[in-house]
């Protein structure tokens, strides 16, 4: 089933020219981008946007981090995208991602690992979209293959 997902190339992956490259990976697979944003996230919007980690021992360090530079948010629809996004990812931590996702390519930092995906979860995708983008930023046209 097509849906969409929330997709964010973080400051390291801004600082180190990523962008492109990354962007290029999605557009390649067939996914569509219906959405784009270079940004500077603020405190509030750290804190909402990683609500669940709150209470985890690395918070401030994420916070710090994710507020420490402009970052390039998108929205990428297509079949399965959530998951598909996951997969071309790799795992959370860049040194267990295998060779050919984006941080098994571009990193092994556990806190700066490039790129931020929504996870499976039901609900998870929606939300975070809702928090950096209004509707009408979402655009609607034909993607031709
Ligand atoms: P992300 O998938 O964007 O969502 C939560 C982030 O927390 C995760 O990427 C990591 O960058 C970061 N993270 C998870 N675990 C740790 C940790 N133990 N120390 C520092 N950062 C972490």
């Amino acid at each position: 089933d097509a849906d969409r997902t929330f997709v964010m190339v973080k400051p390291d992956g801004v600082q180190r020219g990523l962008i492109g490259d990354i962007v290029s990976r999605f557009e390649d697979r067939g996914l569509k981008l219906v959405a784009g944003k270079f940004m500077q996230i603020d405190d509030a919007l750290a804190r909402e946007h990683y609500a669940e980690h709150v209470d985890k021992p690395f918070f401030d360090d994420l916070a710090d981090f994710i507020t420490s530079g402009p970052v390039f948010a998108m929205v990428w629809e297509g079949q399965d995208a959530v998951a598909q996004v996951r997969t071309m990812m790799g795992e959370t931590d860049p040194a267990d991602s295998a060779p050919g996702t984006i941080r098994g390519d571009f990193g092994l930092d556990l806190g700066r690992n490039v790129i931020h995906g929504s996870d499976t979860e039901e609900g998870s995708a929606e939300r975070e979209i809702g928090l950096f983008f209004d509707d009408e930023e979402l655009l609607d046209y034909e993607r031709i293959d």
